[in-house]
């Protein structure tokens, strides 16, 4: 069963149960219609409260089951929630927890509703690329007023119920137990009628034109490539404009339409996705995790303090522990100036900062540090500092300490080596600025025990990352598939583009910010650097001169102010640089290459395809548990448009056969040896499969 059925004296109570969350699936509506029948036909029962088990009223309809015939069949959800506002007998929800999607639109259906404080109310189906499609379009603005329920569709926020206690939305708001409020309450309606519907609420709001028309402006600004937001608007205009049952037929049309495109099924993706990403195959969920109260960082740089932000947000004590006083003293001051700008902003209270900047404290002594539950290293990006640094915490840290490296490029086993207990090191890899992405690259070396990285997975929820666990190989995920994309932006230089061109190919696609524009801001001599590094350890792979010589005429980007771009000071907007499109097409010239006109789209398929490439080794080779573990890699940490559902759900989009065929193509032009598709690549596109 799926919902229970039980009749308390005279009130029948229909349990939802469909653990994690009473997702309103097939199963769960068959039986929710089964109990309001058997409450409709007993005598004996004059009222009836539908409730949720667990940890839910309900979440909404089962989104697992969108795109498979159970969606739609019957009984759906409208057919339910008819049942439920059509009863002749009192039908209260007893709302706890979390009421969302077509959670709330059932509850919309009964006549009275009871909620308890701190319940999550909330109608997110646009941040799932499509719009209530169970009446909520229709009956939130009746009982909240247009204004609000708009910006409750559109923006899909959920509010607590006590928020809302004021409005038509609840008839009581309760502490404590509320299906023991809900019979009573239902005890007290049990005899009066008519019974209200929602459908039945007039909604007064005279100047509505105005007020859409002002929606319609504001929300396709903000809408982006996403069709939603601007439908969910239509649909609440027709709760104004038409009559109920027409504007319940409208927004069903708008609702199927949406959850057909792309956009959604990205969405979707990545909603299952970053909750996927936090399981691993060989670690059960109910794996014991260490205690995690005190957080020590190694280095009071860039990322160091970032990094300390993080803990402190969550209200972790950190102690940052730098060789100096004066790096510690520059450190903490670069922290306390970030919590400064967001309070001056408004968007911290300063009880917030001075608890945030309490939990920060410095050392320059390792003993200090020694009883902290998790140190995470930040030093410089040198193998001998890592040893030095991992030597000494294996001394002093206490026993169970998890001993985590921030290291980008280096190898995590080789560090955890250093120490007599590799079991408990792990890589942590952050993405800069630390305390505002997404990302953490949870790296898994050889022998990291599998309660550390339970742990690690934990704590990135904690501090609200979306944690993906990567192998131990040079780049890991993230910046193992970069230098491919970067390669092939290299290579369409020495062909015929520009950098603008090149940038603008791929924001139009929807990137923040193409690779030319990103390598400004990062600093470019970071890339030199690698690249250096790579000639002597990786002669056969190939690159494009065109960025050392960049680096060496000192255009290291935005910090320098020149790079792929010129910048005038004070000012980030980058301008199309005579000198770097001069040493272009004088690198060409050199190269003895006839420089052509590219096309945007072999542009944005030679920079895409290379990173998908890359990702089918690293799926094969394991790095990878999983193609989305790689796609939430791409939309949190590297500015992967999100509409798009990350490289592998681009490319499944694009259907991998189309992908390989690109591919061999490309694979006649110059560097075609890079155009090898990976052999797990060429196995799914031969059977006509897909990553995800
Ligand atoms: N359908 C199916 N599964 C769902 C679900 C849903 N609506 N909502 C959550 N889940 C699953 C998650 O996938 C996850 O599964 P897992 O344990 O196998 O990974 C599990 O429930 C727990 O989810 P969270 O980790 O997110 O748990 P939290 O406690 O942090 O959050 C939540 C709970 C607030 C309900 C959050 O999961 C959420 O926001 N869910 C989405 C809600 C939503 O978008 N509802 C609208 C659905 S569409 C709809 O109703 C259409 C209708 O208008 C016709
Ligand atoms: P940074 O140079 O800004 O900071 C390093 C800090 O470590 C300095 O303050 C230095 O004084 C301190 N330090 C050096 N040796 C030390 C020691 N033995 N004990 C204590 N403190 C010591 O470097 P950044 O950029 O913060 O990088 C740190 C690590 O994070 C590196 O491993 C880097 O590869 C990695 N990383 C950097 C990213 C970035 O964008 N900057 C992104 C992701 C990872």
């Amino acid at each position: 069963m799926s919902a229970e059925y039980q009749v308390n004296g005279n009130i029948a109570v229909i349990t939802l149960n469909n653990p994690p969350v009473n997702g309103l699936g097939h199963a769960t509506r068959a039986a929710a219609v089964n109990g309001m029948k058997q409450a409709l036909n007993d005598d004996a029962v004059k009222a009836i409260v539908i409730t949720g088990a667990g940890k839910a009223f309900s979440g909404g309809a089962d989104i697992k089951e969108f795109n498979s015939p159970k969606a739609s069949a019957e009984p759906s959800l409208h057919t339910l929630i008819n049942v439920v506002e059509n009863s002749d007998k009192p039908v209260i929800a007893a709302i706890h927890t979390v009421c969302m999607g077509g959670g709330l639109e059932l509850a919309l259906g009964c006549n009275y509703r009871v909620a308890s404080k701190g319940a999550q109310i909330a109608l997110p189906e646009v941040k799932l690329g499509i719009l209530p499609g169970a009446g909520g379009t229709q009956r939130l603005p009746r009982v909240l007023g247009l204004e609000m329920a708009l910006n409750m569709i559109v923006s899909g926020t959920p509010i607590p119920s006590e928020k809302l206690a004021k409005t038509a939305i609840f008839n009581e708001v309760v502490d404590g137990d509320v299906l023991e409020a809900a019979l009573a309450f239902a005890a007290k309606v049990a005899d009066v009628r008519p019974l209200p519907k929602v459908r039945d609420i007039k909604i007064d709001y005279p100047n509505y034109e105005a007020y859409l028309q002002f929606s319609r402006n504001t929300v396709r600004a903000m809408a982006g490539p996403f069709p939603a937001p601007l439908k969910c608007v239509e649909a609440v205009a027709a709760a104004v404009t038409k009559k109920f049952d027409d504007g319940i037929k409208f927004e069903r049309e708008l609702f199927v339409d949406l959850v057909q495109t792309t956009e959604s099924k990205a969405l979707r993706h990545a909603f299952f996705g970053e909750r996927a990403a936090s399981k691993l195959p060989d670690v059960p969920e109910d794996t014991p995790t260490r205690p995690i109260r005190s957080v020590a960082v190694i280095g009071a740089g860039t990322m160091g303090g970032g990094i300390a932000m993080n803990f402190a947000n969550a209200g972790i004590p950190v102690q940052i522990l730098e060789m100096k006083q004066e790096a510690l003293d520059k450190g903490l001051a670069t922290i306390r100036k970030n919590y400064e700008n967001t309070l001056k902003k408004g968007k911290l209270t300063q009880e917030k900062f001075d608890q945030r900047v309490g939990l920060i404290t410095g050392t320059l002594s390792y003993e200090e540090i020694a009883q902290a539950d998790i140190v995470i290293e930040a030093v410089f990006e040198d193998m001998g500092v890592k040893e030095q640094v991992f030597k000494k915490l294996d001394e002093v840290m206490k026993q169970g300490a998890i001993l985590a490296s921030n290291t980008s490029t280096l190898d995590v086993d080789k560090i955890a080596d250093f120490t007599r207990r590799p079991e408990d090191v792990i890589g942590t890899h952050f993405f800069s600025p630390a305390n505002v992405m997404k990302l953490l690259e949870i790296v898994r070396g050889k022998k990291t025990a599998k309660d550390v990285l339970a742990t690690v997975l934990g704590l990135s929820k904690k501090i609200k990352k979306t944690g993906v666990v990567s192998g131990v190989c040079d780049g890991f995920i993230g910046n193992r598939m970069i230098e491919q994309y970067s390669r092939q932006a290299g290579f369409l230089l020495e062909e015929g583009c520009t950098p603008e061109q090149v940038d603008k190919a791929v924001e139009k696609m929807g990137f923040a910010m193409g690779p030319f524009r990103m390598g400004d801001l990062a600093g470019n001599d970071i890339g030199w650097y690698i690249r250096k590094r790579r000639y002597v350890e990786k002669p056969q792979i190939t690159y494009s001169k065109t960025a050392d010589l960049l680096c060496e005429l000192g255009r290291f980007g935005q910090k320098t102010g020149a790079g792929w771009y010129d910048y005038k000071p004070g000012d980030r907007k980058a301008y199309p640089s005579s000198i770097v499109n001069d040493m272009i097409i004088q690198h060409s010239a050199d190269l003895g290459i006839t420089r052509r006109k590219i096309s945007d789209q072999e542009i944005v398929e030679r920079l895409i395809f290379a990173l998908v490439n890359e990702a089918a080794y690293i799926l094969e080779e394991g790095i990878a548990t999983r193609a989305s573990d790689i796609d939430m890699v791409y939309l949190t940490g590297y500015g992967f448009p999100l509409h798009t559902g990350g490289p592998m759900f681009y490319a499944d989009t694009v259907g991998l056969p189309n992908v390989v065929m690109a591919m061999e193509k490309y694979a006649k032009g110059r560097h075609g040896d890079a155009w090898k598709p990976a052999p797990l690549l060429a196995k799914l596109a031969a059977e006509g499969k897909t990553f995800n």
